[in-house]
Parts: structure tokens; C-alpha cells; sequence
């Protein structure tokens, strides 16, 4: 949640500051900030609303400074509004800041007592507060920011400028993202690397409780105890124009219509067709942990959750291992039971989910093997996880995941893969069907996003539904949750999810003829159960959308519309099938205009629990 950015350098920094919040602003838009020396001083623009909004506060304005730090913001304490936006300045000190201030009201009390005036309702104001007492106490201003460091609880990535000290441009980090672009005598902060693209791909990745001082001169970063510590800096082999529109109208169909190439990304190197097994790099489990490897935990958060549970059918279908799949913000919260003959995955596009973090944190303190499935590469759970396996999915951009969530099904595949053969579970032979139907993938995703204008005309049919209900059994399932999550997110379309068999159990009394029901109806085991559940909505009038297997040409006649969906194994289906209801939502929203790459009320990144 929320977005940091800092530049000190030759560049137009007023520039260099708003061109990076474009790229972060799917972290948070409800208002947006500037702060930048000009003429020894340091001005401060911000406003609320969406980023344009700022652009059109500072209209021609021009700033001589060379150094500046810049903020987008999801609200947490404190309603949107001018006065709330960041960055926010008190005496010297101005500060832009993504995370929570736990003990922020007792450190306020303490401040207003000595003279200190606040104007905000933020938790953010009282670092300023902070540091500023000790930069008038006398302290440097690293020295003054650690100190006040020391006395906050809570999560911060920082950017920190002090008026007066044109060569200091300070950052610290603890528990939110934070990385600096090493350019060329300029340097950069920000909390992700898309702003920073344009200009370097050399990244230092801040550890928690460091922080660096930048200056014209170069970068130092200082560990908790004070000490300059030497960090090794790492190339990303993301470049900008990844993190572009690339003519599409929203990053969201953009990123709709990258998946076979994220997918083709994704198992590259990744396949032992000989074998009959997959090759993950990035996890390397002792023997032993697969010999008394007694459970698995999936642990995730909304999209990425839906992956966990599609992983669970795979890995106890593959590996005949019992697993759960259980949600970020509940599994810490009932004292989990999980121990160190436990497996535990944590998946996460960004890798800073606050929930899926501290539900790692929580399995690592019960002694069990972890292993991350990320797609930002460097995460905090990547960092944090024993093992970690990347999806190559590029950058996302657009709020609602889409590419990341199929190159996660890929991943969870693979890994259910591997285990199945180093359990000797899967057979060579097993393993290279397997093989043999994930290399079809990309080129059927491929076929899919030629279904795309069919979709579009069922969207424009149904635009004035007010609920949508999505029905799947088995491993189509979770895509019933995704398709109806993708709806609610960007169209603001109530869509329920749910087990097809489960519907008579309560939906069934929703159902009318104003009612679309989209029902996954792949060939696979339960296809005659779902069939009869078809039957059961026709029966009250509802209206039906059926995804169905190209080979199903007698479905036509029992529903209203139908997207084939090419033939393949039950075990993949749900990377076919995602791609029409991504699309389904897209148009939906789009068609009714609403933002569909920034939708109300939600940030990408959601580092706050
Ligand atoms: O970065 P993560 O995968 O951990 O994010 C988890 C969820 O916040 C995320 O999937 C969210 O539900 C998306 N808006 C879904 O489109």
C-alpha cells in the first residue's frame, strides 16, 4: 500500500519524482504528493485524488532543486484528503513513508507536549515530528533518524529530506518494500523497481532495519547498529518497457494478452523431458524433508490464494501428500498446527502481502520448511523464505491479477511435479504425459485470447446484471472463486463463487432470470454432476454461461452461451478457463467505464494487515 519514490541527481527531479509515481500508482491513489528543494527550500505539492490531480496542482511549475522524494497513498490512518496526502513536513524534515506507525498516538502525546503542532491525522506526521526533534537537539541527520527509529513500532519504508542539507536524501526500511537505483552519479529510491527502470536495472535491496544515506557522491547503507555495511548490488533483467501500456488501453488486457509468453517465460528451463520431471532451481530440499515430508500448507491471499487452492488439488493428486490451503490474514490467528515435517508454501505475486509474510514468519518460528512462490523478484518473502521459486511473469501493473495468477498455476504444477517424482508417485512415464500437455499450454492460452471479441459481446448481454454467480467442482472450482473475484474487483459487480454441488445447499434461491450463472463445464470426472447442476438453473429460469470442452457440441442446446475451451488434461483446464473470465470481467468493467487498471479502494501491494 502506497508508493515511495526519491531521486537526487542531474535530471528535472520534479519530473523524475512524478514520471515514478505513474509506475507505482497501482500501489495506492487516493492522493499523491511531491516534496523538492528549490531555491534552498523545500517545497511540498500534494493533493488528493489520483495522481493527475498533482500534475494539475503544479501545472508549469519549475523547481531548481536536485533532490526531491514523492508519494502515492491507499489511506490507512486518515481519510483521503489534502492535509493527509504526503509528504508530510514538520520544522526541517520531510517525510514520505508506506507502512503503519503502531505506537503512534502515545509517541504524538509526548511531541505535542514539547510544542509540537500536528496537521494531519496520520500516523506519518510524527516521524517528521520525530526526526525534527532530534535534528534541533543537534544530531545529523542520520544521526537523528536513527534515533527516532529506535523509537517507533511498526512497518516503514522511508524517504527522507532535510531542508538545509541539499546533498542528503535518506531512506530506511522496516517490513515494506524498499529497493535504490544505482544510475549514474544518480541515485534512487522507490518501493518497487518499475520507476527506477527507465534509468538503471543495478538495484541495491534494502534489508529491514537498514538505512542509507544518498548523495550526489553515491550510496552508503548503515545497519541497525549504526555500522556501514557493503551490499552487493543485483542487475534485474526486467526492463522498462515492460512496465508500459504497449498500445493496449489498459495494463490489464495487456497483461490478459501476455500470458502465453509469461507462461512460455516461466517453464523455460524448468523441464526435463528425458526424466519426465521438472527442474526447480530454487528449491533444493534435503532428503529427509521429502522422506518425513507429512503435510503441505498453501498459505496466500486473494488471487494468489485461489492458486494455493488449485495447488492443492494438483500436489495431493500428484504426490498423494495431505494438503491445506488456507488464507494469509486466518492461519496464524488459531495457533496453527504445523510442525517441522511440514512443507509450508507461501505464494504471493509481490511477495510482500503483510498477511502471507507474517504467516511465513509464523510457520518458520514452528521449525517448518518454507517455500515462496513470488513473481518480484528480491521480495521480503523470497528473502525471508528457505526455498523460492519465481514466476517470470514480468511486471504487473494493472491492480488485478492476471498473468501472475496462471504463471503461479504453472509453478504450483511444476512443483507438484517434481515432488510426485522424487516421491516415486509419479512414474518417467506419468511425468512426460504431463510434460508433453504443459508445452501444448501456451500455445491453447494462445487460442483462448481469440475467444476475446466473443466475450466481449456475452460482457455487453449481460451489463446491467446485478449479481453474477460463478459454479465449478472439483479443480475448477477455485476458478469459479478467481472469475467472480476478477468481476467484483474492477466492474463492482457482486459475484459469488461457488461449488457447483454446494449451489442447492442456499444460491439456488438466487437464482432467477435475471440471474447470469457462469458455469465451468470442462470434460473430467465430475462433468455429468455439473450437467445436472446446469439442469438445475435452467430449471428456475436462470441464465447460463457455459465454458465448455470443444468436443461438447450438445451443451449448446442446454444453456444461453458457450466458450470452448480446447481439450487438454483436468490438471491444466484451470489455465484455460481463467483467460475467458479474466475477460469477461475486463469488458464488464470497461463497458461500464469504470478504472479498471486502479480500482476504488484497492492497492496491488497490500502491506498492511
Ligand atoms: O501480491 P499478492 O499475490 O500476495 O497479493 C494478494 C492479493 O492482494 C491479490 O491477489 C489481490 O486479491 C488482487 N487484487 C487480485 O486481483
Amino acid at each position: 500500500m502506497c508508493g515511495i519514490v526519491g531521486y537526487i541527481g542531474h535530471r528535472e527531479t520534479a519530473k523524475v519524482l512524478i514520471e515514478g509515481l505513474k509506475r507505482l500508482e497501482y500501489r495506492g491513489y487516493d492522493s499523491a504528493g511531491i516534496a523538492i528543494f528549490h531555491q534552498g527550500k523545500v517545497e511540498i505539492r500534494r493533493k488528493e485524488g489520483k495522481l493527475s490531480k498533482l500534475e494539475e496542482l503544479i501545472g508549469g511549475e519549475t523547481f531548481d532543486g536536485k533532490v526531491g522524494i514523492g508519494h502515492t497513498r491507499w489511506a490507512t490512518h486518515g481519510r483521503p484528503s489534502d492535509e493527509n496526502a504526503h509528504p508530510h513536513k514538520a520544522g526541517r524534515v520531510a517525510v514520505v513513508h508506506n507502512g503503519i506507525i503502531e505506537n503512534y498516538l502515545s509517541l504524538k502525546e509526548i511531541l505535542k507536549s514539547k510544542g509540537h503542532v500536528f496537521t494531519s491525522e496520520t500516523d506519518t506526521e510524527i516521524i517528521s515530528h520525530l526526526i525534527d526533534e532530534f535534528a534541533q537537539e543537534g544530531y545529523s541527520p542520520l544521526e537523528a533518524v536513527r534515533i527516532a527509529l529506535d523509537q517507533i513500532k511498526g512497518s516503514y519504508a522511508l524517504g527522507i529530506l532535510f531542508e538545509g542539507d541539499e546533498e542528503c536524501l535518506i531512506a530506511a526500511r522496516k517490513e515494506s518494500p524498499l529497493v535504490i537505483g544505482l544510475g549514474d552519479k544518480e541515485y534512487f529510491i522507490a518501493s518497487d523497481v518499475p520507476p527506477v527502470l527507465p534509468y538503471t536495472r543495478d538495484f541495491i535491496f534494502m534489508d529491514d532495519g537498514e538505512v542509507a544515506l544518498l548523495s550526489s557522491k553515491g550510496v552508503k547503507v548503515f545497519n541497525t547498529k549504526g555500522e556501514e555495511v557493503s551490499k552487493e548490488p543485483k542487475r534485474v533483467n526486467w526492463n522498462s518497457l515492460m512496465a508500459e501500456k504497449g498500445g493496449y488501453k489498459h495494463f490489464m488486457l495487456k497483461e490478459i494478452f501476455e500470458q502465453p509468453r509469461a507462461v512460455i517465460d516461466t517453464i523455460r528451463g524448468r523441464l526435463s523431458k528425458e526424466k519426465g520431471d521438472a527442474v526447480l532451481e530454487g528449491v533444493r530440499f534435503a532428503p529427509t524433508v521429502l522422506e518425513n515430508m507429512r503435510r503441505i500448507n498453501l498459505i496466500a491471499c486473494g488471487t494468489s490464494y485461489h492458486a494455493a487452492l488449485v495447488g492443492k488439488f494438483l500436489i495431493e493428486a500428484f504426490c498423494r501428500i495431505p494438503v491445506d490451503a488456507d488464507i494469509g490474514s486466518e492461519f496464524r490467528y488459531r495457533n496453527p498446527i504445523i510442525g517441522k515435517n511440514d512443507l509450508f508454501v507461501a505464494i504471493s505475486q509481490s511477495g510482500e502481502t503483510a498477511d502471507t509474510l507474517a504467516a511465513l514468519r509464523e510457520a518458520r518460528r514452528k521449525g517448518a520448511t518454507t517455500l515462496a512462490i513470488c513473481n518480484v523478484v528480491e521480495s521480503s518473502l523470497a528473502r525471508e523464505a528457505d526455498h523460492v521459486i519465481y514466476t517470470h511473469a514480468g511486471p504487473e501493473i494493472g491492480v488485478a491479477s492476471t498473468k501472475t495468477f496462471s504463471t503461479q498455476l504453472v509453478i504450483l504444477f511444476l512443483l507438484a511435479l517434481r515432488m510426485g517424482r522424487a516421491l516415486g508417485v509419479l512414474s518417467c512415464e506419468g511425468g512426460k504425459t504431463l510434460i508433453e500437455e504443459l508445452v501444448r499450454i501456451p500455445h491453447l492460452m494462445e487460442e483462448m485470447l481469440k475467444t476475446s471479441s466473443q466475450v466481449a459481446k456475452i460482457a455487453r448481454k449481460y451489463l446491467q446484471a446485478r449479481d453474477f454467480l460463478y459454479l465449478g467442482r472439483g479443480i475448477n472450482y477455485p476458478i469459479a472463486l478467481e472469475g467472480a473475484l476478477k468481476l467484483k474487483e474492477i466492474s463492482y459487480v457482486h459475484a459469488e463463487g461457488y461449488p457447483a454441488g454446494e449451489m442447492k445447499h442456499g444460491p439456488i434461491a438466487l437464482i432467477d432470470r435475471e440471474m447470469p450463472v457462469v458455469v465451468l463445464a470442462t470434460q473430467n470426472d465430475v462433468y455429468e454432476k455439473v450437467i445436472s447442476n446446469i439442469e438445475e438453473v435452467k430449471a428456475r429460469e436462470g441464465k447460463i454461461i457455459a465454458l465448455a470442452s470443444t468436443s461438447d457440441r450438445e451443451i449448446v442446446q442446454k444453456v444461453d452461451d458457450v466458450i470452448f475451451i480446447p481439450e487438454t488434461l483436468p490438471s491444466l483446464t484451470p489455465i484455460l478457463l481463467t483467460i475467458p473470465l479474466q475477460l469477461l470481467a475486463y469488458y464488464t468493467a470497461d463497458f461500464k467505464g469504470t478504472d479498471v487498471d486502479q480500482p476504488r479502494n484497492l492497492a496491488k501491494s497490500v502491506t498492511v494487515e
